[in-house]
């Protein structure tokens, strides 16, 4: 795994959105793996602006996103959905029949996630997967314990995350408990992984990045055996390695 530091977030967010713009460039039908929260907000900025200024098209992308909260729907201000929407897809030229999420109000769950399993197969899988990683160092929605899943699944959110999430609602007691997940296996089989992590309040979980161990306590550390990695952080996140 490639380990790259930056002086801060926009440096940081110009060389991930350079790595999604190549892969775009090199297969113009590819598929991005995307993430929601705060870190790659940035990055998504960079990937309109190039696209406003004739330098991408993503006509004929598809997207797959890592989880989406069960219980909202995609017209909630706090879904993933709506999040992606307004974020990136909206300013684009991506079909959003080509963009995909799970759908957390689905009626039967675990069809739910089944369907999402064979929909990411369907699609040959991505060619680039974007992670942030939670400051209990989960990757979607993938959560500290002794195990891991390996495909899409429902995700009980531990308070940690509850409580780093609630910064988008209007108390903690509004984000939902649960969580439909991509799985590590769908993770760990794209054809290449960015993880972006900035910020203080990163550097305790990147400092699992100074040594070589893996551990299911701290998920985003499998991603040292992914073949094909980058992570990629300002000197914030780095202090501590
Ligand atoms: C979002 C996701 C999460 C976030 C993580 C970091 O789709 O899967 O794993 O990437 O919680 O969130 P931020 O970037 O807001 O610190």
């Amino acid at each position: 795994m490639e380990l790259k530091i930056f002086k801060n977030i926009d440096e940081a967010s110009l060389f991930a959105a350079e790595k999604v713009a190549a892969v775009v460039k090199k297969r113009p039908d590819a598929v991005l793996g995307l993430a929601t929260g705060s870190s790659p907000i940035k990055m998504y900025a960079y990937l309109i602006d190039w696209y406003k200024r004739g330098l991408l098209d993503f006509s004929r992308v598809r997207s797959i996103n890592l989880d989406e909260y069960i219980g909202l729907d995609g017209d909630h201000a706090q879904s993933y959905r709506y999040f992606m929407d307004e974020y990136l897809f909206k300013h684009i030229n991506i079909d959003p029949q080509n963009t995909f999420l799970p759908n957390g109000v689905a009626p039967d769950l675990e069809d739910e996630c089944n369907r999402y399993d064979m929909l990411w197969d369907t699609l040959g899988g991505t060619d680039i997967q974007v992670l942030g990683i939670g400051p209990n160092g989960h990757i979607g929605f993938n959560e500290p314990g002794q195990i891991l899943r390996v495909g899409t699944h429902i995700e009980h959110l531990t308070a940690n995350t509850m409580n780093a999430n609630s910064r988008f609602f209007e108390s903690v007691d509004e984000v939902p408990s649960r969580a439909i997940t991509m799985g590590m296996g769908e993770i760990m089989r794209s054809k290449e992984v960015i993880v972006l992590a900035f910020g203080k309040v990163k550097a305790p979980v990147i400092s699992a990045f100074a040594n070589d161990d893996v551990t299911t306590a701290i998920p985003v550390t499998l991603i040292k055996l992914h073949p094909n990695a980058t992570l990629i952080v300002d000197e914030e996140a780095a202090s501590e390695l």
